[in-house]
């Protein structure tokens, strides 16, 4: 969306996978917020505190205005994003296109004005608009419409345009929710800053290979401004073993994902804190260029299969090529010649495995990798370090088995 926002994927956290409801409140954002603080969060780029679900009362006042539940915001919600600003962080809300929100709270359908007029008061950096109990023209109950032929477009253009209509008041990050339909990736840049591509990310190893598998068939939608949103990270939760946590943040973060942290900060792992704060990644998602990796198949290797995480992805860096091998086959060597990788060539280049810190400089890199692990290489090449260059004109030479 060109709000001037966005312009690199978003950081930050959500508060739904904590305690989906009860966590939507002061305590939480707050706590959230120091965390993001102590723990050095901030330091690296996260910034958006967001509250999901659930953080209204259940019914709009007698104007009409969606109301902070007092039991969870006894403070109201400005004085949090003051406190959170102050802090030097973000602060985010959640929403809805339909009458009600998910968990069955006010949505926003036939109040988007007022309740944007609300958010900018109150100083909101970011809005995520969901898409439950939309209106049914087909004698379908709200809730099941969804699976109708609809078009969701205009009901997001809606918001769209009544955050833009309080943008001199308050700029207002906007987070389309409506789970991938309607190939929204072909829309989505004209309407919001990021848009989910996929169901759930229900905090399993399934919903982590759906998502994975679908993000390197519409990476090209991708820019500074309109990203894909694989949906919040569950790193940290204790549903993946480490290896697929490193898979999950690692894909998440090449395919320019916003990087929206969907756990309990004070209960998270050193290891799992680790991979989340890894800061080569986090750079790599953050490269101004806003390029998402894809999937690319290297001479033997098979194609992608659908619903499952490819084995190789490589993307563009405004400084080099990031490459992403995955044992998504159990534990294996992974090796690759660059010259095999879109955007490289035959020559010899630098580069670095930002998981175990490795460095080194040559033609191919392999790695040893456990069950679902990755690696993630940079491959740098501009700033001297590349040796010989011909990308395009060396793609067509033959392959020799990696080293
Ligand atoms: C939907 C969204 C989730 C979360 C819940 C809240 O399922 O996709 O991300 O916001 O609603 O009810």
């Amino acid at each position: 969306l060109d709000n001037g926002l966005g312009l690199t994927p978003a950081m930050g956290w959500s508060s739904w996978n904590v305690a989906q409801c009860a966590s939507a409140s002061e305590r939480y954002a707050l706590d959230t917020a120091n965390k993001f603080v102590s723990l050095g969060l901030k330091d690296l780029g996260y910034s958006y505190v967001n509250i999901d679900d659930c953080w209204s009362t259940k019914a709009r006042d007698s104007s009409g205005n969606l109301v902070p539940d007092p039991s969870k915001w006894p403070n109201g919600i400005k004085s949090v994003a003051d406190k959170i600003h102050g802090m030097g962080l973000k602060m985010g809300l959640y929403g809805c296109v339909g009458t009600m929100t998910c968990a069955g709270y006010p949505g926003s359908w036939g109040h988007e004005t007022q309740d944007a007029k609300l958010l900018a008061s109150w100083g909101i950096d970011f809005w995520k608009h969901d898409a439950c109990y939309t209106p049914c023209t087909n004698g379908q109950t709200p809730q099941t419409c969804w699976s109708a032929a609809f078009n969701t477009r205009p009901w997001y253009e809606t918001m769209r345009n009544a955050l833009a209509s309080v943008k001199s008041t308050k700029n207002i990050m906007f987070n389309l929710c409506q789970w991938g339909r309607d190939s929204v990736w072909t829309w989505g840049k004209e309407v919001g800053n990021s848009w989910r591509i996929e169901g759930d990310n229900w905090q399993d190893w399934a919903s982590v290979q759906r998502i994975g598998s679908t993000a390197g068939r519409i990476y090209q939608y991708s820019g500074p401004g309109g990203f894909n949103d694989l949906d919040m990270l569950i790193v940290g939760n204790n549903k993946l073993t480490e290896n697929q946590e490193r898979l999950h943040f690692g894909l998440w973060a090449i395919c320019k994902s916003p990087l929206i942290l969907g756990n309990d900060l004070n209960k998270i792992s050193s290891a799992s804190l680790a991979i989340i704060k890894n800061k080569g990644i986090i750079d790599i998602n953050q490269d101004k260029l806003g390029k998402s990796a894809t999937t690319f198949q290297p001479p033997g290797s098979g194609a992608p299969v659908s619903g499952k995480i490819h084995p190789y992805w490589a993307g563009p860096l405004s400084d080099g090529v990031v490459i992403g091998l995955v044992a998504i086959n159990g534990a294996t060597t992974m090796s690759v010649n660059f010259k095999d990788v879109p955007g490289l060539g035959s020559g010899t280049y630098s580069w670095k495995e930002m998981y175990s810190g490795r460095t080194g400089s040559g033609t191919s890199v392999s790695f040893s990798l456990g069950t679902h692990d990755m690696a993630v290489v940079k491959v740098t090449t501009s700033g001297g370090s590349q040796t010989t260059q011909a990308p395009t004109s060396s793609r067509t030479s033959t392959s020799a088995p990696p080293q």
